[in-house]
């Protein structure tokens, strides 16, 4: 017989995200709107091992949809990769009677809910919530459209000075391993190289479009690196690009922390309360261990096993795009 959920907690685990406190509030006021008891944990899973778990009502979301960060605070927690932490966690779950989680975080968030769930049959809803849209299942994740917004901003800044001093610039943006804010805010912004970690960077072509670019008197350059390329980064692609066109004026900035902050944008409040809304229906209606996503705009629904194997592929297309436009 269906288990009825009654009781569920959420949390936000792994980095932060523009957008999460949007998502909380759409599962906090859901939940009870359908008479469910919510249960805020803390510091993603180091407050379900540490029994750091609160009442949630409809007045602890006032007022927290335009903010960045998460109220919920969030963390990375070793003791979750261990059987034994999570046995923790259950228990304390088990003395609330908390009988349902949502999960707002990345990947790795969603591998430790798919084995605690397994373990400890407690259903477990994630929502994609990373600046890095790595995740498969879903166009979008939550606030990957506030960050590339804050890089396009930056980025429209830098090329002033790149073309008031006819200078080079190499820009860094976030994306260990996956370079969509690269992509992205690159061709928002006219960049003329675009460097990702799902492309090897062919040393050869990058300098030969700068040398290219240079003969036929380019007056802005930009070339937007994601931190994971294969070069390791912004500096290192800088020193290639020093020591081969030693007459260039090249200047490194690395935008880091400011694009997993502030406000969330329209889109990423939009898509964490279509998302917390229909996490928390999914729980009632028994469809447990699942990622929700939004794909063609209508919301999708992805095992949350295979929404750890698979990241979204990025198009030839775009890439063709970039070469193209940058001419
Ligand atoms: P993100 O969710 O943003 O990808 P992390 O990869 O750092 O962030 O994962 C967040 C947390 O999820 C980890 O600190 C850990 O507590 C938990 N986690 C990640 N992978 C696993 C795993 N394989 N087994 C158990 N817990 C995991
Ligand atoms: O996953 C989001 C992200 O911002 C990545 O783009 C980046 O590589 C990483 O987190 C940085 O993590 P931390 O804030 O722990 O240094």
């Amino acid at each position: 017989m269906e288990k009825k959920v009654t009781k569920i907690g959420v949390l936000t685990s792994g980095g932060d995200a523009p957008g999460m406190n949007a998502a909380i509030r759409a599962v906090v006021r859901t939940g009870i709107y359908h008479g469910l008891e919510v249960f805020g944990i803390m510091r993603g899973y180091s407050g379900m091992i540490e029994n750091d778990i609160i009442p949630m009502h409809s007045r602890s979301v006032a007022n927290i949809i335009q903010r960045g960060g998460t109220i919920l605070k969030t963390a990375r927690c070793k003791e979750f990769f261990e059987y034994e932490g999570r046995k923790k966690a259950h228990a304390n779950l088990k003395k609330l009677g908390i009988n349902g989680l949502v999960i707002i975080g990345g990947d790795g968030s969603f591998r430790g809910a798919h084995k605690f769930s397994n373990e400890f049959d407690i259903p477990c809803i994630g929502l994609p919530g990373t600046i890095d849209k790595d995740i498969a299942g879903t166009d979008f994740t939550i606030g990957f459209d506030t960050a590339v917004n804050t890089a396009v901003e930056a980025i429209d800044k830098i090329r002033d000075t790149a073309d008031a001093h006819d200078r080079l610039f190499i820009i860094e943006v976030m994306g260990r391993d996956a370079g969509y804010i690269a992509l992205h805010s690159g061709i928002a912004t006219g960049a003329e190289n675009i460097l990702i970690p799902e492309r090897k960077t062919d040393v050869e072509e990058l300098v030969g479009s700068l040398l290219e670019k240079e003969r036929r008197k380019k007056l802005v350059n930009l070339v937007v690196v994601a931190e994971g390329d294969g070069f390791g980064g912004a500096d290192e692609v800088a020193k290639i690009i020093k020591d081969r066109l030693p007459a260039a004026d090249v200047r490194v900035c690395v935008l880091g922390h400011i694009q997993r902050g502030g406000s969330p944008s329209c889109m990423d409040r939009l898509i964490a309360s279509r998302m917390g809304y229909a996490a928390v229906e999914c729980l009632i209606a028994g469809t447990d261990n699942v990622m929700v996503g939004i794909m063609n705009n209508r919301m999708h629904y992805t095992p949350l096993e295979k929404a750890v194997k698979a990241k979204q592929k990025i198009s030839d297309d775009w890439l063709r795009i970039v070469k193209i436009l940058a001419s």
